[in-house]
């Protein structure tokens, strides 16, 4: 039972008892050695916060705006591949409940459900999505025009994975969505009969942004070879002039950790950026996402808005990142965790929980109004100085 579930820590367990190790190792890895991904969890905690105390602490609010959008906190889900493998029909649900909720949803290339399928879950409300850019240009035209067609009210292009970083455990796991029938992978699936039964009941088990809309993907054999060969490893900043013309909208720059990557951003003229380390799921001995945030903030932080991700799994953290700058940052695992642990409900509570520790945690800063929450709410504000530039 999801409800009972106090912390993103408790769901992570229910999903690990609900999920397929694939799928559920899937979602808690890092490459090579995980190092960036662990320090992108532990470094929130040598962030300190001023406890103020005997302020008014009534009549809150996390409302916000991301990109000139309204959010009720300034929180989004983040873009994660394959989360239609976590829970049945995955990204329509979490759709659902972001939109419920007033925050946006990103919705991934690589995602199980396709983007035609999240717009008539929520009933043609707007979304965001995220671009892979692949080879095969006619194909990448081909999503720009379908999620505008879908009423997307931003681009998420990611800049960080023209390469693929490696993560042991997907290899030894055997991952594939669906899964290939072998002794290692019926070893994984007959201990999880509920999840296997839950995914009798939806038509969506393989890439469907993919899949009859690539040129040659028509099935599931020609589609992993499709995906090995079609991350563009030529992409550079000039690229992304075409895309932003195709596109017409606001557009968010994702995976940049550098303030000198910041400055270029900004004058490729991007409407904000996602500092980003792929949730330690690229390059192993990069430094935590909280780290490399205040310097990109001081570089480029009058120019476009500066978001981030990576390790938030309390809404202490989330508040850490707007403290030093962010003006919004996104989960990726929470969301998972709670999809894995109990679909709808279960995404419903693990943004509940960070909103819940978002707000008290606010509160006991002293402060209000989350747009008011600044460097003045941090003990030491210059804690990760030695990373500027
Ligand atoms: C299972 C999984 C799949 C992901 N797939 C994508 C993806 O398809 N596109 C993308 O831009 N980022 C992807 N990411 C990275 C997330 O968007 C985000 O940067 C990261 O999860 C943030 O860290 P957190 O999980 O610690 O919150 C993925 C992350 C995870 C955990």
């Amino acid at each position: 039972m999801t409800t009972n579930a106090l912390t993103i820590a408790d769901l992570k367990e229910q999903a690990r008892r609900r999920v397929p190790r694939m799928f559920f190792d899937y979602a808690d890895s890092g490459s090579w050695t995980e190092g960036t991904y662990r320090s992108n969890e532990s470094d929130y905690a040598k962030v300190l916060f001023r406890q103020r105390v005997a302020v008014d602490m009534t009549d809150r609010s996390l409302k916000s705006a991301m990109i000139g959008q309204d959010v009720s906190m300034p929180l989004a889900i983040a873009p994660t591949g394959l989360s239609g493998m976590q829970h049945p029909d995955g990204e329509m649900l979490g759709a659902q409940v972001a939109t419920e909720m007033g925050i946006p949803f990103t919705l991934s290339t690589m995602s199980i459900c396709s983007i035609e399928d999240v717009s008539e879950a929520i009933g043609g409300k707007p979304f965001w999505f995220q671009l892979y850019v692949m080879r095969d240009k006619d194909f990448v035209a081909n999503l720009i025009d379908r999620a505008k067609a879908a009423n997307c009210s931003a681009l998420v292009i990611t800049l960080d994975l023209q390469i693929l970083g490696q993560r042991h455990k997907d290899l030894r796991n055997g991952l594939s969505a669906p899964p290939k029938f072998n002794l290692n992978s019926m070893l994984q699936l007959v201990t999880r009969p509920r999840w296997c039964f839950s995914m009798l009941g939806t038509k969506r088990r393989t890439f469907r942004n993919i899949v009859g809309h690539a040129k040659s993907v028509t099935d599931l054999s020609s589609l992993s070879a499709w995906t090995a060969e079609q991350f563009d490893p030529h992409l550079d900043w000039k690229d992304l002039e075409w895309i932003k013309e195709r596109w017409g909208g606001k557009v968010i720059l994702k995976g940049i950790m550098d303030p000198e990557d910041a400055r270029l951003a900004a004058d490729a003229g991007a409407d904000a950026i996602i500092v980003s380390n792929h949730g330690g799921r690229q390059l192993d001995g990069a430094p935590s996402s909280i780290s490399a945030l205040p310097a990109i903030v001081d570089a480029v932080g009058d120019r476009m808005e500066v978001h981030m991700d990576g390790g938030i799994r309390s809404g202490q953290d989330a508040l850490r990142a707007l403290a030093f700058g962010a003006k919004g940052v996104y989960v990726g695992r929470p969301w998972l965790y709670g999809l894995g642990a109990g679909g709808k409900p279960g995404v419903k509570r693990a943004l509940e929980i960070i909103r819940t520790e978002l707000d008290t945690t606010m509160a006991l800063c002293g402060e209000r109004d989350v747009r008011n929450v600044g460097r003045h709410n941090l003990l030491d504000p210059d804690i990760f100085q030695s990373r500027r530039a």
